[in-house]
């Protein structure tokens, strides 16, 4: 089975073909081309929506075709069209999401809205074989949660972040330190000439029952000796970026921590630890990870990095799982800019998914 994966939710146009592999071995990927926008935004610190859709349209078509092309097949080739309808940013969702629907309709193959919180959720699926359940820690730009994974269509969200994502405080205090956007590779790459114990940042929520996360007041304090220091020099902004990176990894090792133990609770027994987003690639925090799973005698599933920040092949893959089992959607689906993976997640953070 043969699945075209689009996903145009924030600043990565990406396309993909993933095929399934005999006896349930994870998923082949055929291609997967990912044109990201990063330069068409950096000027401006952030990713700016208007802009982001219009690059989406401008590169889309090429990047279907290209895609198809390095797999070698095309759109008779595949069985099904999967595209991501949420969350994120509207504009671009409803690029992707029209492309998706239109080649499902001109080609007459199943469509399938996938939730890009659920694509990065299914990732360790795609790269390993791995039952359900598991403990999914997504970490990206616009998400921090982590998510009982019981099954395709069944999550059950454990906790997330009452106020800034982890991807958006690693953006906003790289540009604090005056380093460019995105962020957190810079401030990874900073942080290995810094001293992580110069400055004691605090550690909110590390201790705390539950598997919420809160990370804003992290970011004040960053920038609350910022102003101390007055003009940080070269070495201040390695230390402050070290010592801050340290701060969000003990942060997030607490909160998975508390977070097996409130799977455990709720009556499951996780096979694995999968991380997911683009935060996911920083090497302290998955050394980390294998680190505490190691202690806890937990499987850790940490696909690479190109696998961790968007791209297509885990929207074919989330799309791929679904149509293996039947789950095919309409082309009336409406894009979702908010779209909690739970159904019955509550009340949303601030406007966050
Ligand atoms: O999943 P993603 O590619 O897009 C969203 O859906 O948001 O995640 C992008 C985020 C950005 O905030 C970026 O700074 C962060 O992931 N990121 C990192 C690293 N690489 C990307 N954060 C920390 N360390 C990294 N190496
Ligand atoms: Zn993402």
């Amino acid at each position: 089975m043969r699945v075209l994966g689009i996903e145009t939710t924030c600043d990565e146009t990406a396309v993909a073909v993933v095929a399934s592999r005999i006896g349930g071995d994870g998923g082949e990927i055929l291609s997967n081309e990912v044109m990201s926008q990063i330069a068409q935004h950096a000027a401006y610190g952030g990713v700016v929506p208007e802009i982001a859709a219009r690059a989406h349209i401008d590169v889309l078509d090429r990047l279907i075709a290209r895609a198809l092309d390095v797999a070698g097949t095309d759109v008779a080739g595949v069985d099904a069209i999967a595209a991501s309808a949420g969350p994120g940013l509207i504009g671009g969702i409803l690029v992707g999401l029209t492309a998706g629907k239109a080649l499902a309709l001109a080609a007459d193959k199943p469509f399938i809205a996938v939730n890009h919180l659920e694509a990065h959720a299914l990732t360790g699926r795609l790269t390993e074989r791995l039952d359900f359940p598991y403990l999914a820690l997504l970490v990206s730009g616009g998400h921090t949660q982590l998510v009982a994974v019981q099954g395709v269509g069944d999550y059950r969200r454990l906790g997330s972040t009452v106020d800034d994502a982890a991807g958006e405080a690693f953006d906003k205090v790289a540009k604090m330190l005056g380093l460019p956007y995105p962020g957190g590779p810079q401030i990874e790459r900073v942080a290995e000439e810094g001293d992580p114990a110069r400055f004691d940042f605090p550690r909110p929520m590390f201790g705390r029952e539950g598997a919420d996360f809160s990370l804003s007041g992290l970011k004040t304090a960053v920038r609350q000796e910022i102003a101390r220091l007055g003009a940080p020099t070269e070495r201040d902004v390695a230390d402050l970026a070290a010592s801050f990176q340290a701060a969000i990894v003990d942060v997030i090792v607490d909160r998975v921590r508390s977070g097996l133990r409130l799977f455990g609770e709720q009556g499951g027994h996780p096979n694995g630890l999968v991380i997911g987003g683009g935060v996911g690639a920083n090497g302290a925090i998955r050394r980390a990870l294998t680190r505490l799973c190691a202690e806890t005698g937990l499987r850790f599933v940490s696909p690479p990095p190109a696998l961790c920040s968007d791209n297509g092949a885990v929207v074919a893959w989330a799309g791929l799982e679904r149509f293996a089992r039947g789950m095919t959607d309409d082309l009336t689906f409406a894009a979702r800019p908010r779209w909690p993976l739970d159904a019955n997640a509550g009340p949303l953070h601030h406007g966050k998914a």
